[in-house]
């Protein structure tokens, strides 16, 4: 069942560094060519390449054999809302135990982090063999707990609490012997010497495991569903669809949940230097390539709202979407979305072609709702691009429910995506092969 392997993604992958990684391993092992960004490239038709940046974001592509017309690309996020240790981070509490001091990642429900085992994972720079080394780093136990306050000292806790980041989420670490046990613990996890650790990005995760629950095994929780669902789903059908006529892209971008303007995410050169670059080395000159981007269509995938069985007021009359009834495509006028009529036209004909079921989705209009990457990567790299996800309870709660039957719809409308030819004879004339 697609569902369980996904759940093994995602307890493979407690941060956006783990799970490119994953991604990367499961590139590899298509026999995807890695490409290092700060080399010349060497590329051949039919060839099947990937590039990380920051260890963090991973763009792979595979060429076709007899040329090629443009790009047809899948994006998603491999971030989610998290803590990140703040440096030096060990900080006494009462003289008796030792908390970390960390700061919020991204807009997560914070009461869902309190009273859970979390343990911590990212990434170190360590030396070795006189160079600086990037290591992946994860605990991978039950390592630390943010503590509730009992509710005969905090009355008021259920009848909406605001809490302060820097008072009463720091989680608890150990008692007064975890003093200046840190690096050791990260050196261990990095499986180097403590006095080799140099610097590290690290962040809380929630260690509870995914499940598949409901009356028929129809809902699964785990965290970050949001956006390893589509990251996930996405990587499956670019691994299996044959490249024919277009160059097919998957793009998994970090930081989205901050905004994405880093180096690695999508508001960054990130797609538009591999884009040019592979068709520069592909023997495009500028012009061709250009050409190539203009009729090149982009599918923005991040995961959209199920109407909340306890409140669906909070959700459009008309444009409510429910966990198992496919492919979200996500509308919004004031274009945090990058959906139209011309991308709904072309993304909608190749569901119906895959038999996938999909649904639209828009706010209600007294409601500002979210934004995600596709336009922010517009802004670099502009083409026609559809805004689409998976239904989904408890956006951004360190634990998602989604639907078991959309990861099989979802792979089968990008597989169809990915095998269909997209050929653009005008503006706004399109052909489907
Ligand atoms: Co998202």
């Amino acid at each position: 069942m697609s569902a369980n392997e996904f759940l093994s993604f995602v307890s493979a992958a407690p941060t956006a560094f783990q799970a490119a990684d994953e991604t990367a391993k499961k590139l590899k092992a298509a026999g995807f060519t890695p490409l290092l960004e700060h080399e010349r490239w060497a590329l051949v038709p039919g060839g099947r390449y990937f590039v990380t940046r920051n260890r963090s974001a991973v763009i792979a592509f595979s060429v076709p054999k007899d040329g090629f017309t443009h790009f047809q690309i899948v994006s998603s996020h491999s971030d989610s809302p998290t803590f990140k240790l703040k440096p030096n981070a060990e900080s006494d509490a009462a003289g008796h135990y030792v908390r970390l001091n960390v700061e919020r990642y991204g807009g997560m429900i914070m009461a869902t982090w309190l009273d859970r085992p979390l343990s911590i994972a990212g990434r170190a720079l360590v030396r070795e063999n006189g160079q600086l080394v990037t290591k992946l780093v994860d605990f991978g136990r039950d390592a630390v707990l943010i503590p509730n306050m009992p509710i005969h000292f905090n009355r008021d806790i259920n009848s909406g609490f605001a809490f302060n980041p820097q008072v009463d989420l720091l989680p608890l670490y150990g008692d007064e012997t975890a003093k200046g046990t840190l690096t050791a613990r990260i050196a261990e996890a990095a499986g180097v010497k403590e006095e080799d650790v140099v610097s590290s990005d690290l962040f809380l995760y929630c260690r509870t495991p995914g499940s598949v629950w409901g009356a028929h095994d129809e809902f699964f929780s785990c965290p970050r569903i949001d956006d390893l669902e589509c990251a996930y789903t996405s990587l499956e059908a670019f691994l299996t669809a044959e490249a024919k006529g277009h160059v097919n892209v998957f793009a998994m971008f970090d930081n989205e949940e901050v905004g994405s303007g880093s180096k690695q995410g999508a508001d960054s050169t990130f797609l538009e230097d591999v884009l040019f670059r592979a068709s520069a080395a592909l023997g495009l000159d500028d012009a061709a390539a250009r050409a190539a981007l203009a009729s090149s269509f982009m599918v923005s995938a991040d995961n959209a709202h199920a109407v909340h069985p306890n409140h669906p007021e909070k959700y459009d009359e008309q444009n409510r979407t429910f966990m198992n009834g496919g492919v979200v495509i996500k509308h919004n006028a004031n274009q945090k979305y990058t959906t139209d009529a011309v991308s709904v036209a072309i993304f909608s004909e190749i569901c119906a072609r895959a038999g996938v079921p999909v649904q639209h989705f828009s706010n209600r209009s007294d409601v500002a709702g979210g934004s995600t990457l596709g336009n922010i990567a517009n802004a670099h790299v502009s083409m026609n691009t559809v805004d689409i996800g998976l239904a989904q309870l408890a956006m951004h709660s360190t634990y998602e429910t989604a639907g078991v039957r959309d990861i099989d719809f979802m792979i089968d409308a990008l597989t169809e995506f990915y095998k269909t030819q997209i050929e653009t004879h005008g503006d706004g004339l399109f052909c489907l092969l």
